[in-house]
């Protein structure tokens, strides 16, 4: 969007997979939606393309940050234009920070080189950065970002590009987040998953595999409107996770904490391992943020699917 002084803003929405995260590292699909919060990032004209790092990201952390910025504005021509970047997401916690910040970036450096921000395009520029922070993720936390709506995603191994469908819901489909503290880096967890997986590859190939299934009957659970059908599957998702190590006393203790709420179903979301967040599909989860915030537990709610989501 550009502003009469020619800046230029956009906003790159966090996300939260409702089924099947780690079996999309293996090529199994997974649904996933757009958050209301997210980072915005706003680019104004200036001498040279420059990424304006915000003051409390230094050391390793800013190093990461400027070259994946690089790489973007090499992609888009080095358009003239100096970026800042303000998050409302707690980073780290497996809410997709970084692809939302990748996808921020990625629509202004393109408006600025004069092109539009379609999808697509937003998705390859993201990748690339999310590359330079993840290794080599699925692509699930930038595609989300970039459609910004709910979707069906699956790229099969050794392909390209992944497939990716919008998952519509007659129902608003209102989720709480909780946060249940720090977590190691996305990349150690799904690292020490793979050393598993490549000890015992047939028992985890059979467990990616179910959870693959779980996504495809999540996604035909809201477009029929069954909410109680999906908050089964992400209960099930959930103890798949707990059998593959993924969830901790803490992530288990709120999912638990959830459901006694009344969530129809309640998961870790993300890579998980020893913290990150919970979700809880819930009718109405105002309430419950209310009672849990009272209780000094941070939490937030989103419509990440359904009529006036996002
Ligand atoms: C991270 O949000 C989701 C994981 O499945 C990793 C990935 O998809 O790259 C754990």
């Amino acid at each position: 969007m550009v502003e009469q002084t020619g800046a230029l803003n956009a906003f790159g929405p966090g996300k939260v997979i409702l089924l099947g995260e780690h079996g999309v590292v293996y090529g199994r699909p997974a649904l996933a939606g757009a958050l209301s919060w997210g980072v915005s990032a706003r680019a104004v004209p200036s001498r040279r393309c420059r990424l304006l790092v915000p003051g409390a990201v230094r050391g390793a952390g800013r190093k990461l940050l400027l070259s994946a910025f690089a790489r973007a504005a090499a992609i888009t021509g080095q358009p003239p234009v100096a970026v800042s970047v303000e998050s409302d997401l707690p980073p780290s916690m497996g809410l997709g920070s970084s692809a939302a910040l990748a996808v921020a970036c990625a629509k202004v450096l393109l408006e600025a080189a004069g092109r539009k921000p379609m999808p697509r395009a937003v998705a390859e520029i993201a990748e690339v950065m999310e590359k330079e922070f993840h290794g080599t993720p699925s692509g699930v936390d930038h595609t989300t970002s970039a459609q910004a709506r709910l979707i069906h995603f699956r790229r099969r191994p050794g392909a390209r590009s992944p497939t990716v469908r919008a998952v519509h819901s007659p129902r608003p489909l209102k989720i709480l987040v909780a946060l249940v503290g720090q977590r190691s880096p996305t990349r150690r967890t799904v690292q020490r998953l793979r050393e598993r997986r490549e000890r015992w590859r047939g028992r985890y190939d059979r467990l990616f595999d179910e959870i693959g299934r779980l996504a495809d009957e999540g996604a035909r659970a809201v477009e029929a409107g069954d909410l109680e059908a999906l908050g089964d599957l992400m209960n099930v998702n959930h103890g798949l996770l707990s059998s593959l190590q993924l969830s901790s006393g803490g992530l288990d203790e709120m999912v638990y904490r959830l459901r006694g709420l009344g969530a129809l179903g309640a998961k870790l979301t993300g890579a998980g391992g020893d913290g990150g967040a919970v979700i809880g599909l819930f009718w109405e989860p105002e309430p419950v943020m209310a009672r849990l915030s009272r209780e000094g537990i941070r939490c937030f709610t989103s419509q990440v699917g359904g009529p006036r989501a996002l």
